[in-house]
C-alpha cells in the first residue's frame, strides 16, 4: 500500500486546475489566434469548441483521474492496460512543452525588470530581436548562450522546482493560493487601464468585428480547437494527474464547468485588455490595428514595450504590471505541466517524489538551455508548432476515439461522474465525445497533419530548422511513448486502483 497526496481542499485544487489552465496560452495566445482567425467571427468555432469538445473533455479528464487514481499513463493502463501509450505520449508532449515554456517565462521575468526604466528604447522590435534574443541568421545556427535569457531561465525552474518539490498541498496548492489571486488583481488593474486608454473602442471594434467569410476556412476551425485544449490543459496529460489527487468524494462536473468558465472568462478579459491597448497605440502613432496585431512573440514582447512607452503616465508600473502577470500565470501552468512527468516516473519506477522532481524537472531544465541560445527562437517555433499544435491534437483525437470506440468506456465514465455530481451529464456529453468530437477533430487533424507534412514550412522556416526541431521532436515523443509503455511497472501498481492510501500532502 502506498501514500497518496491529495488536495487540501476542494477550493485548492479548482485554484490549481484554474491555475493551470490560465497560462501565456490565455494572455499571449489568444488576443493574436482570434484576431488572425475572423475577429469576432471566431468566438463561434470557440464557444463550439469550448462546449462540444473543451468542457466534455475536461469532465471525462477529471473522471478519469478521479477513478482511476493516476498518472496519465497509469490511468490509462488501468482503463485498458493496451491504452498505455497513449498516455505516455500526453506526458512527453507535456514534457517537449515544458523544455521552451519555461523560458518564455524567462523572456516575461526579464521584461518585467525592463519596465522599470523602460530599456527597451524606442524601437522595440529591433530591442527583442537584436539586442535581448540576439537571435541567429541563418536559423540552423545555434551559436552560443544569451546570459540575459539564461539567467532568468535558471530563476523559473527554481521557483517551479522548489514548488515541485514540496509536493501536493504544500507546494502546487500553496502556490496557486497566492499565484492565483495575485494574478486576477494585476490583471483587472491593467484592463481597467486598457480600456480607459484613448482609442480602446478602436482596438475593441477590431477585435470583435466579425469575418463570417473567414468561418469557412477549415484552418479557422482547428485554431478553435488547438486554442481550447492548450488553453484548458487538456489532452496533454495535466487535468488527469491533478484530478488523481482529488478526494473521494468530489463533484467533478460542477469542478469542471467551474474551470472551464473561468478560463474562457479570463480569456476574454485578456483580449479585451491587449486589443484596447492595441487601439490606443494604433491611434496615438496614427497607425492601423494591423500594424501592431502582430501574432506570437511580437504581440507580448514588442508591441506591449511600444504600448507602454506611449502610455501617458505610470508607464514602467503598468509595463510592470502585465509582464507580471505573464510570469504568475506561466509559472502556475508550468508546474502543472511538470507535475504530468513527475507523477508518471514516479509510479512507474516507484521512486520517491524527490528523485522523480530532480529527474524530470532537471532534465527538462537542462534541454530548455537550448532555446537559451541564440538560435534558441527559431527552434522553439517549431517545437511549438509540432510538438503542442499537432501533439496536443493528435493527443485528443486518439483519447476521445479510444474511450468512445475502442473500448467503449463512455458510460462507464458518466456513471462515475453522475454519483458524484448535482448536475447531471445527459445525452449531449455522450453526444458530443461519441460523434461530434471524433468527427470534427478527426477532419481537421487530418487537414492539419496534410498541411505540416506536406509543406512543412513554419513561419517561413527551412526544413533544416523545422525537420529535426519540429518532426524531429514529434517524432522522439512517439518512439519514447512507445519505450516507456514496455517497461514494466515496478509494485504492480497497473492492476490496483484502490490499494492506495490517501494522505493530505
Ligand atoms: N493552459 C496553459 C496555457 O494556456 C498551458 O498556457
Amino acid at each position: 500500500m502506498e501514500n497518496r497526496s491529495q488536495w487540501g481542499t476542494r477550493a485548492g485544487f479548482i485554484l490549481a486546475a484554474v491555475g493551470s489552465a490560465i497560462g501565456l496560452g490565455n494572455i499571449w495566445r489568444f488576443p493574436y489566434v482570434a484576431y488572425d482567425n475572423g475577429g469576432g467571427a471566431f468566438f463561434l468555432p470557440y464557444l463550439i469548441a469550448l462546449f462540444t469538445a473543451g468542457i466534455p473533455i475536461l469532465i471525462m479528464e477529471f473522471t478519469m483521474g478521479h477513478k482511476f487514481r493516476g498518472s496519465s499513463p497509469l490511468t490509462f493502463a488501468r482503463l485498458n492496460k493496451k491504452s498505455e501509450a497513449l498516455g505516455w505520449f500526453q506526458v512527453f508532449v507535456s514534457f517537449g512543452i515544458s523544455t521552451y515554456y519555461a523560458v518564455i517565462i524567462g523572456w516575461a521575468l526579464a521584461y518585467a525588470w525592463f519596465s522599470f526604466n523602460l530599456s527597451w528604447g524606442s524601437d522595440t522590435q529591433a530591442f527583442l530581436f537584436a539586442d535581448y534574443l540576439q537571435v541567429s541568421d541563418p536559423p540552423t545556427q545555434m551559436g552560443s548562450l544569451v546570459p540575459g535569457v539564461l539567467f532568468p531561465l535558471i530563476i523559473v525552474w527554481a521557483v517551479v522546482l522548489s514548488v515541485l518539490f514540496k509536493g501536493i498541498k504544500k507546494g502546487v496548492e500553496a502556490a496557486n493560493k497566492v499565484f492565483i489571486p495575485t494574478l486576477v488583481v494585476l490583471f483587472l488593474i491593467i484592463v481597467i487601464r486598457a480600456v480607459t486608454l484613448e482609442g480602446a473602442a478602436e482596438g475593441l471594434n477590431a477585435f470583435f468585428q466579425p469575418n463570417w467569410s473567414q468561418l469557412t476556412d477549415p484552418t479557422v476551425w482547428t485554431a478553435a480547437y488547438t486554442q481550447i485544449f492548450f488553453s484548458l490543459s487538456i489532452c496533454f496529460a495535466i487535468m488527469i494527474t491533478y484530478s488523481s489527487y482529488l478526494p473521494k468524494k468530489s463533484d467533478i462536473t460542477n469542478n469542471a464547468f467551474i474551470t472551464g468558465l473561468s478560463n474562457s472568462g479570463f480569456e476574454l478579459l485578456a483580449g479585451i485588455g491587449v486589443f484596447s491597448a492595441i487601439g490606443f497605440v494604433a491611434v496615438t502613432t496614427g497607425g492601423g490595428i494591423d500594424d501592431f496585431a502582430g501574432a506570437g512573440v511580437g504581440l507580448a514582447f514588442a508591441v506591449f514595450p511600444q504600448i507602454i512607452n506611449e502610455m501617458p503616465f505610470l508607464n514602467g508600473f503598468f509595463g510592470f504590471l502585465f509582464f507580471a502577470s505573464l510570469v504568475l500565470a506561466g509559472l502556475s501552468s508550468l508546474i502543472s505541466i511538470c507535475e504530468t512527468y513527475i507523477l508518471a516516473f514516479q509510479e512507474k519506477f516507484n521512486i520517491t517524489r524527490t528523485k522523480a522532481v530532480a529527474i524530470g524537472g532537471g532534465l527538462s531544465a537542462l534541454i530548455s538551455l537550448v532555446y537559451a541560445t541564440q538560435g534558441g527562437a527559431h527552434f522553439l517555433t517549431a517545437v511549438d508548432r509540432y510538438v503542442l499544435t499537432v501533439g496536443v491534437g493528435l493527443g485528443g483525437l486518439l483519447e476521445v476515439i479510444l474511450i468512445a470506440w475502442a473500448i467503449r468506456k463512455v458510460k462507464t465514465l458518466k456513471d462515475h461522474a453522475d454519483g458524484l455530481s448535482q448536475i447531471r451529464l445527459g445525452a449531449w456529453w455522450t453526444i458530443c465525445l461519441t460523434v461530434i468530437t471524433p468527427v470534427l477533430l478527426g477532419y481537421m487533424m487530418i487537414l492539419q497533419l496534410k498541411n505540416d507534412f506536406t509543406a512543412p514550412y513554419v513561419d517561413g522556416y527551412p526544413l533544416a530548422v523545422v525537420g529535426p526541431w519540429g518532426m524531429g521532436a514529434l517524432a522522439l515523443v512517439i518512439v519514447f511513448a512507445v519505450v516507456f509503455s514496455l517497461f514494466k511497472w515496478r509494485g504492480g501498481k497497473e492492476t490496483s486502483v484502490n490499494s492506495d492510501k490517501e494522505v493530505s500532502g
